[in-house]
């Protein structure tokens, strides 16, 4: 038997400006998606999920996942037309859109692929792995999601943009910061939402120029800012990214019901979080005690699907 984990992940900057090439910065959350394979005497592969998810998300994703699965056997190089073997997803990542789920699973399948057929991948080959296997999900993702479900904690992101290797760094902070996330209910597809914001760049690019050109000093000074530990400033910039992400079309107004109910409860800052139309929204919060008040803000006026409470940093 193969086991592997990928963990779920927070864009905090950079959604959609990453797919371009601009820096992006992420947060690994403790929750994670696990992978089972057990060898069985029937030819090819079979899927049992039993991830939690929001309503309608595995159905939604069910033919993307078909085709990231297959993508992650040829590219490791595993025959299914000589062999057989069960794939048992599950874990405490609830899978919902902005979580990272797709790369999570990406990353636990590709791990327990690597342990059931001895295949003695390390995190660079498997983040690789991982990253064939988003592109079943959407055409051009930017390996962001998948380089932080490999490694992790807070990551720093550049998509080299020639197809080489991605520039990422690890950030540590001297204390944690809180988070909370809290979800629409909403599933998009990446694949969609990636296609409308190209779409939009290729009609107007001096338009998207001059935000990118405003969003690259935002990141900058997000990442400054953070391991600063000024909070206050953080959270100013996230209130910024997400006018940024309103402009580009990709909110929606369940989501900034979220945001603005995050606000209003004591949320330093607050924006929408990965694809958006629909998806997650994260706010980040003072302290354990704003961060609690913030979430039951959302759960009760903000009827939100699901809130999570987390923090990033260590
Ligand atoms: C999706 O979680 C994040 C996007 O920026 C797409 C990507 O990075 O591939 C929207």
């Amino acid at each position: 038997m193969g086991f592997g984990s990928g963990k779920g992940k927070a864009i905090l900057f950079g959604e959609h400006f990453v797919v371009y090439g601009f820096p992006a910065l992420a947060a690994g959350i403790a929750s994670e998606t696990t992978a089972k394979i057990t060898r069985v005497r029937s030819i090819g592969w079979k899927l049992v999920d039993n991830r939690p998810a929001m309503p309608g998300y595995k159905e939604k994703k069910y033919e993307e996942q078909k085709a990231s699965i297959e993508n992650i056997l040829n590219h490791l190089g595993i025959d299914t037309t000589k062999l057989g073997f069960q794939i048992d997803l599950e874990g405490d990542l609830v899978c919902a859109s902005g979580i990272g789920a797709s790369a999570a699973s990406c990353v636990a399948i590709v791990r327990a692929l690597s342990d059931e057929f001895n295949l003695d991948l390390d995190d660079e080959q498997i983040n690789a792995a991982a990253y064939i296997g988003e592109k079943g999900y959407h055409g051009t993702p930017s390996g962001l999601d998948n380089t932080a479900s490999t490694y992790g904690g807070l990551v720093w992101f550049e998509r080299d943009l020639s197809g080489g290797t991605p520039k990422f760094e690890s950030l540590k902070l001297e204390k944690p910061m809180h988070l909370v996330i809290a979800s629409t209910g909403i599933t998009a597809s990446t694949k969609v939402v990636v296609g409308d914001v190209r779409a939009k760049k290729d009609a107007d690019p001096a338009w998207f120029e001059q935000m990118s050109e405003e969003y690259t000093k935002l990141v900058h000074d997000a990442k400054d800012a953070l391991l600063k530990l000024d909070a206050d400033k953080v959270g100013a910039l996230m209130n910024r990214n997400h006018e940024l992400l309103q402009q580009l079309t990709v909110s929606c107004r369940e989501l900034d019901v979220l945001v603005t109910i995050a606000r209003e409860n004591g949320a330093i800052g607050a924006k929408m979080t990965g694809t958006g139309r629909g998806g997650n929204m994260i706010a980040l919060a003072p302290d354990k005690a704003t961060l609690n008040q913030i979430a039951a803000a959302l759960e009760k006026e903000g009827g939100a699907a699901g809130v999570w409470t987390t923090s990033f940093g260590l």
